[in-house]
């Protein structure tokens, strides 16, 4: 069971006394210092992640970006480390454009998207200089046209590829809401290579997210192509993480052999690449440690935990599995199968359904691996729920990057 170690942020380990360390900082004094749930974020793990991403792409395509897609972890912190690790910014709405800007992003290296962009949006891009808008639809066009302002533009294609993962996470099939079909894509380029104000750099492709095998990423390049040579091709995120012990992610290194074996087999040579990894990045340099609140034994065991999906809506949203254990006990003895469920009026409120944990009684910690990805994004306030607060772990050092919101938070917007 101590492999269960292996999910938590690289760098992780045991104390003496068996508690979980992150990033040198034990489980039960950030509970103490913190309360419950925290979400704890191992600062060297993430930023060593990010530097691989470079490294790899520019080993394999010297003129390139990595953008990172703010919408995996959009906390003002996380995007800084981005920034200062050297990636651009991939933003979806006016909201990431403005916590990319307090980050200390440069606008020119931040790529914003959104199948339906709103005018105060658009206008928001091209006031601050945001340096590529990725056009998904005719209306964007239009918007963009009437701000007067020129802008670099990519246009987005549905590239036809069926990736195997969650239906709810899949963008580049056909019927995708995501994007254009390639005859599409061709009319609305004409007329933005036409346009006076507008500059068309290139295309874009995302072929969905979670996705644990690398021949969907390689398929999508070639429709690509089909559209014409272009300055810059941005190739979406996608990549898999690894949540449990089934889960083999390919390396990055091995999703861009086949990615930019593809780029070098379908686009041209001098054309820059971009990529938008988002959940490969940040999903496990963090963990939430939650505290038990309740153990109901009966035909099931039900460990109900101060959180669930007021914290975390991967599992309902598409069924997402993680791990889980008991800190201090990941050993056992006296392991039990049983359903870790959240504090939420929802029976669908299920953290880990069917999970072996050690003795759980009230009062015990228990930490969840690989919550860096889209968590801290869908966190939300269902049952006067107060969103969790964040921590970055480095060298047995903490500090608060986002603080628990408070019970005044939760009518702070009541105006009657
Ligand atoms: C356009 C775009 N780029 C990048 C991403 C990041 O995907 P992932 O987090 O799976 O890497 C997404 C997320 O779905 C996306 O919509």
């Amino acid at each position: 069971m101590s492999d269960l170690l292996s999910l938590f942020p690289p760098g992780s380990g045991l104390a003496a006394d068996g508690t979980l360390l992150v990033a040198g900082c034990r489980a039960d004094d950030l509970a103490a210092e913190f309360g419950t749930p925290v979400l704890v974020v191992a600062e060297d793990a993430l930023r060593a992640r990010a530097r691989e991403y470079r490294r790899e792409l520019s080993a394999r395509w010297p003129d390139s970006r990595v953008v990172f897609a703010s919408k995996a972890f959009p906390c003002t912190a996380v995007q800084r480390v981005m920034v200062e690790q050297g990636l651009g910014l991939d933003v979806a709405g006016g909201g990431e454009i403005l916590t990319a800007l307090k980050a200390g992003a440069d606008p020119g290296l931040i790529v914003l998207h959104g199948n339906a962009k709103s005018d105060e949006e658009i206008a928001l891009a091209v006031e601050h200089g945001i340096g590529l808008v990725v056009v998904d639809n005719a209306d964007d066009v239009d918007r963009l046209e009437a701000t007067g302002r020129t802008q670099d533009v990519l246009v987005r294609i549905i590239p036809g590829v069926t990736a195997d993962t969650h239906s709810h996470v899949l963008t580049g099939h056909e019927g995708s809401k995501f994007g254009l079909a390639p005859s599409d894509a061709a009319r609305l380029i004409q007329r933005i290579e036409h346009s006076p104000r507008l500059r068309m750099r290139g295309l874009h492709v995302h072929v969905g997210s979670q996705i644990l095998d690398v021949e969907p990423f390689a398929e999508s390049v070639a429709p690509v192509a089909r559209l014409g040579e272009f300055e810059v091709y941005d190739l979406g995120g996608g990549l898999g993480a690894r949540y449990t012990w089934a889960d083999e992610p390919p390396t990055v290194a091995t999703y861009l052999d086949a990615l930019i074996g593809a780029a070098r087999q379908h686009l041209p040579a001098a054309a820059q690449v971009i990529i938008e990894p988002g959940r490969s990045m940040v999903c496990t340099a963090a963990t939430t440690i939650y505290r038990v609140t309740t153990v109901k034994r009966g035909a099931i065991t039900f460990v109900a935990v101060d959180g669930g999906m007021g914290d975390n809506l991967e599992v309902a949203l598409f069924e997402q599995r993680f791990e889980a254990g008991i800190v201090g006990r990941f050993d056992g003895p006296g392991l039990e199968t049983v359903t870790v469920v959240g504090r939420h009026c929802e029976s669908g409120d299920v953290l880990v359904d069917g999970v072996p944990l050690a003795e759980p009684r009230v009062g015990d910690l228990l930490a969840v691996p690989a919550t860096g990805a889209y968590c801290y994004t869908m966190a939300n306030n269902y049952n006067g729920n107060r969103r969790i607060p964040v921590v970055f772990a480095h060298d047995g050092h903490v500090r608060l990057v986002v603080r628990r919101e408070t019970w005044d938070d939760l009518t702070a917007r009541d105006v009657d």
